[in-house]
């Protein structure tokens, strides 16, 4: 009885809880003026997510959609609020998490087939399995034929199916997404949409 109640507590948990969550960008001095001008990017942000949910954030161009992402990531600090994942509260990068990001973030000195397996070696997998899973996600988002390749021989597209087959490889925990199908061609974005949704 205990233990199931413990259970259905933990399933019944959010992944993702965000809290009056702020962020103030401290910007370049202002000549004009003494003080540095700022910027707020964010301004009492609150959600949830829970588990097995699939939330999307839309707004204008500048709205703060990447800074949210930056700051669940652990990577960016929020400056008011807090946000969890899993309960904990996000102080620094953490391996539960997965970030496409909008810049793809390929590491440029490794093959498309390495940058794939990076995850996978992070989380200390075996070089056997590691070389199975990439080469399968490589070639789900179609570009087994460039595996041995480096970054700055693919297209900008190209790029950004590598990034959505190294977070889909590593099977995080919590996945965040930003703009992950900006660059690719219409036909190839809805094959990933789908994909997505069926992994
Ligand atoms: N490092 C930074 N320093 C100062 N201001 C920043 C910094 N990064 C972002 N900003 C500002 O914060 C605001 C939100 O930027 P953000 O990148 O989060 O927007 P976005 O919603 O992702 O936009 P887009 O749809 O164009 O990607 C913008 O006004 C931007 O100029
Ligand atoms: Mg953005």
């Amino acid at each position: 009885m205990e233990n199931s109640d413990a259970e259905s507590g933990l399933e019944n948990m959010s992944k993702i809880s965000i809290e009056h969550l702020g962020l103030v960008y401290k910007l370049s001095k202002d000549k004009t003026s003494q003080s540095p001008k700022t910027l707020t990017a964010l301004n009492d942000v609150n959600l949830e997510v829970m588990d097995g949910e699939f939330l999307s954030i839309v707004g204008p161009s500048g709205c703060g959609k990447s800074t949210l992402l930056y700051i669940l990531t652990g990577l960016t600090k929020k400056t008011s609020g807090k946000a969890f994942i899993n309960g904990r509260e996000v102080i620094k990068p953490s391996l539960h998490c997965g970030i496409i990001m909008q810049a793809f973030a390929l590491f440029p000195w490794r093959t498309i087939q390495r940058n794939v397996e990076y995850g996978l070696e992070v989380k200390g997998l075996p070089r056997r399995e590691r070389r199975r899973i990439a080469a399968e996600y490589i070639e789900l988002v179609g570009l087994k034929d460039f595996a041995d390749r480096f970054p700055y021989e693919l297209s900008g597209g190209m790029k950004q199916r590598i990034a959505i087959a190294r977070a889909l490889a590593y099977d995080p925990d919590v996945l965040l997404m930003d703009e992950p199908f900006a660059s690719v061609d219409e036909q190839t974005r809805s094959f990933l949409h789908a994909e997505l949704l069926r992994i």
